[in-house]
């Protein structure tokens, strides 16, 4: 059980002291009962909260996918460019919001935003072995050694050994890799190491989480309790 208060002000958007004046002003329901005390008592799984008969999320993380477009940056702040979290709609940006993973600006595609920090530490560590898989053009064909380079762990220029991936002739010119590491630039590398350049790159999934096609580039939505399960099955 929780305060009222305490849970209106989770989120960040108001303070408690600003909670607390809500509340007294008669503005906020509890399971359709305006409730007057800050400190009334609340299981946030049980009972609904309206703040002027809008319902109020009471979910203590929240859990985005985004269908980022390219030209913006995978970052929370940047002096020059836009970032992801500019286009993150209103009601669902919180406090400590964060790409959990990041994508190159000029790459596109599935991108997961949290403001849980262990979840997004689960999802990009290495060791949580979380499968990302890509899709990606080039300026040439990979061949069967480029397929058995992968497999086997390739270096890049820097000498940074990559663990196996595993690389799909999808088409012409076209491939899918999938990598559970995250270097910078990692999959541009990878090919950079077997001479080929990529020139456009959108990761598809995480885990077993698929991006949502039906989100047009630049939108978000929250994970369903499913979605989030799903990107850690099998680990
Ligand atoms: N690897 C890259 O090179 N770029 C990305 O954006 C993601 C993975």
């Amino acid at each position: 059980m929780e305060r009222l208060d305490k849970l209106l002000s989770r989120d960040g958007k108001l303070s408690r002291r600003d909670a607390q004046k809500l509340i007294r002003s008669g503005a906020v329901q509890v399971d359709g009962t305006v409730i007057k005390r800050p400190e009334h008592k609340l299981d946030p799984d049980q009972s609904k909260i309206t703040v002027n008969g809008i319902e109020h999320n009471l979910s203590e993380h929240v859990y985005l996918m985004m269908n980022k477009p390219a030209g913006v940056v995978s970052a929370t702040e940047d002096k020059l460019s836009r970032t992801v979290i500019d286009l993150v709609p209103e009601h669902l940006r919180r406090r400590g919001l964060a790409p959990a993973g990041r994508l190159d600006k000029d790459s596109v595609g599935l991108l997961l935003l949290t403001d849980d920090g262990d979840f997004a530490h689960r999802v990009i560590s290495p060791r949580s072995k979380v499968i990302k898989r890509y899709f990606v053009r080039l300026d040439g064909d990979i061949d069967d050694s480029d397929i058995k380079s992968f497999e086997d762990g390739l270096a890049l220029s820097d000498g940074f050994l990559c663990m196996p991936a595993k690389l799909y002739k999808t088409g012409d010119k076209c491939a899918e890799v999938e990598i559970c590491e995250g270097k910078f630039h990692q999959v541009k590398r990878m090919f950079k190491a077997r001479g080929l350049t990529v020139t456009y790159l959108k990761r598809l999934s995480i885990g077993g989480l698929r991006l949502d096609e039906t989100l047009a580039e630049g939108e978000s939505r929250e994970l369903s309790k499913n979605e989030k399960d799903v990107i850690f099955i099998g680990i």
